[in-house]
């Protein structure tokens, strides 16, 4: 089968298009013909050799655990699957190896969902990490209710993209940083306040529209004090969900009694069903994106390193 793939970390450069041999699904997985896959930050740094103490290398490595295609072989313990129903899913592991940047790969069943017919698989693939991150961070953790105030960093990105739309659709008001350019974009999604970082502080747009902090702080970002600015942000009982590190290490924590976590998305196929059926509603919008082909995963790769991605680049695999 024809596989995006890399020998050893490195640059995006590592990565090859070539042949592999086609995987064979455990015996509580499925094995997918790819329609498409999607491209997340975590794919590069997996492939530059981060995270290696957490997550174990197989090489050659295929990169990628979203996807959306179709079910072509059933693992001996699966019974609730059939040869042919087209699926999305986020195929997450501790141990990389098979992953979605090829045209076949195996997938847990707990971990997918039926894709509506009226969706493409381009746009099912963009779904599966951005969307289950969104709501794990917002809804399980955040409990974000209506009337509530969220600010949510990097808002017209795939995580930020989501997580706008779900803060919208449970009525809480969205303060988001964006550059101007994707303005039009982030305020489509339903983000009531927007701050083009490169030209305002955001932490004093934020303290002067919300004197008392906000009751949720979606940091998706690094940087110096960024971490600790989400602290000073977030009202007394309130809560930062971080999405790249632990949290630092300061008293107020504790004694505002604010919640905060590093998190780490769940592959929850249940949990992608609900949200399907949000998207399906139209309650929850689409993000935009960019299709690209499997064969420029280097170039998808420099692009999500340029951290400049609007929506999801998504790799268009093959015509099912
Ligand atoms: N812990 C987890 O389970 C988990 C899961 C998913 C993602 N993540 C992490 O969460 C972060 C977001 O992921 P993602 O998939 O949304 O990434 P992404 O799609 O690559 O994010 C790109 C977006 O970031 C925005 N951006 C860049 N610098 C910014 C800044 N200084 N302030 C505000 N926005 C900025 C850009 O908007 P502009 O062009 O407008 O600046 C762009 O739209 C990443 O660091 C990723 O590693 C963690």
């Amino acid at each position: 089968m024809k596989a995006v793939f890399y020998q050893q970390h490195g640059p995006a450069e590592v990565l090859q298009v070539g042949e592999l041999d086609m995987p064979e699904p455990g015996p509580d997985q499925v094995l997918v013909q790819v329609g498409a896959t999607s491209v997340n930050p975590i794919d590069r740094r997996l492939r530059a050799g981060e995270l290696t103490e957490y997550i174990s290398r197989t090489f050659p490595v295929v990169p990628g655990w979203d996807m959306a295609g179709r079910i072509v072989k059933l693992g001996e313990n699966v019974t609730d699957w059939q040869v042919g129903d087209d699926i999305l899913g986020l195929a997450f592991t501790w141990s990389i190896q098979h992953g979605s940047y090829a045209e076949y790969a195996p997938i847990d069943v707990t971990a997918i969902t039926r894709k509506p017919a009226h969706l493409s698989f381009d746009e099912a693939s963009a779904l599966p990490l951005v969307s289950l991150t969104a709501w794990q961070a917002l809804i399980e953790f955040g409990e974000l209710k209506a009337g509530q105030s969220i600010l949510i960093q990097a808002g017209s990105g795939g995580v930020g993209s989501i997580a706008i739309a779900i803060a919208k659709h449970i009525g809480a008001k969205v303060y988001t940083t964006t550059r101007q350019a994707n303005f039009e974009y982030a305020k489509s999604l339903g983000a009531d306040v927007l701050i083009d970082y490169t030209v305002e502080d955001y932490r004093e747009v934020i303290r002067s529209h919300e004197p008392d902090g906000v009751d949720l702080v979606l940091e998706c970002l690094l940087g110096e004090d960024v971490a600790e600015d989400a602290i000073r942000l977030a009202k007394d009982g309130g809560a930062v969900a971080y999405m790249n590190n632990e949290p630092p290490e300061m008293a107020e924590i504790s004694q505002r009694h604010i919640k905060a976590e590093f998190l780490h998305h769940r592959a929850d196929g249940a949990m992608l069903t609900e949200l399907l059926s949000l998207f399906e509603q139209g309650v929850l919008q689409l993000p935009e994106i960019k299709v690209m082909h499997l064969e420029d995963a280097v170039q998808a790769h420099h692009q999500s390193e340029a951290g400049r991605t609007r929506g999801k680049v998504v790799l268009h695999v093959q015509d099912i």
